[in-house]
């Protein structure tokens, strides 16, 4: 098992990413900290790893206040589980109004989930980490490698969540502490189905992805799964795009 006997916090786990994720790595031997704002979403993720022997808890959370962090999330985790050995920084939105329709408030919304979350996640993981060493993934998008139209908000918050990857992998390498970035493409999930089966959109699309196809959930569940794991230890600081070969047209 390639997680065995670690501890994992999961956020926006209800879904997904975040939920192919909790599978994936509660069948490799984590112990999983599902959190999510869908509560009814998380008890069934929790009920249906419990039911196949993992080990897992889910907590009501909303990654964009500090608080919920501090005094919900981290007791929590090491009151199940004692210790925090890998933290995925996945929970985000997307925003659908054009660059010309966006406001401050819309600016302000898209910075608290998809990017605050991820300082806040890595500033309350990282005392716990300090003394043996962890494992932070954070969930950026290409949106944050390339020229994107429409989305301009969301690709600057993903832009820096790209950015801060990097600087925290310099800061906490000292402690044996790991930090990569996820460059998911376009993926299926709940987020973007709507959007991806326009016919049309996929037309486009898939004469820019190489690989003719769209990505599966699983598909960055399997890539969060190599970097959480001891197999990736000489590994930090990287963005690593999973979308068929998008970012390289
Ligand atoms: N789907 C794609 O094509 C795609 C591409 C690039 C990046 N991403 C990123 O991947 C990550 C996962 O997205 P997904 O496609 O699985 O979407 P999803 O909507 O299926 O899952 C996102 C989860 O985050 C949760 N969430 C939203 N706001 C939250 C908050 N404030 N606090 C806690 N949880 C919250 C939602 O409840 C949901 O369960 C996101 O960060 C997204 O920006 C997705």
């Amino acid at each position: 098992m390639r997680l065995e006997n670690k501890i994992a916090i999961i956020t926006g786990a209800a879904s997904g990413m975040g939920e192919a994720m909790a599978y994936t790595f509660a069948e490799q031997g984590a112990k999983i900290v599902a959190t999510d704002i869908q509560t009814e979403k998380l008890n069934v993720l929790v009920a249906t790893i419990k039911a196949k022997g993992g080990e897992i808890i889910g907590i009501k959370h909303d990654v964009s206040y500090r608080k919920e962090w501090f005094e919900n999330v981290i007791p929590e985790t090491l009151s199940a589980f004692e210790k925090i050995d890998i933290l995925i920084n996945n929970a985000g939105i997307s925003i659908s109004h054009q660059f010309e329709e966006q406001n401050e408030d819309i600016w302000a919304k898209a910075y608290h989930i998809n990017m605050n979350s991820v300082m806040l996640g890595m500033q309350a993981v990282l005392p716990h980490m300090k003394s043996k060493g962890g494992s932070i993934v954070n969930i950026s998008s290409i949106a944050a490698l390339t020229g994107m139209a429409g989305p301009g908000v969301y690709t600057a918050t993903k832009g820096g969540v790209s950015a801060i990857t990097r600087a925290a992998a310099v800061d906490f390498g000292a402690f044996g502490i790991r930090v990569n970035a996820i460059n998911p493409g376009y993926i299926l999930t709940p987020m973007s189905e709507p959007h991806l089966s326009n016919q049309q959109y996929k037309d486009y699309l898939f004469g820019v992805i190489p690989l003719k196809a769209y990505g599966l959930a699983q598909d960055i569940a399997n890539a969060a799964l190599f970097l959480a794991s001891d197999e990736s230890r000489y590994i930090t600081g990287i963005n690593l795009p999973v979308d068929g070969g998008t970012t390289i047209m």
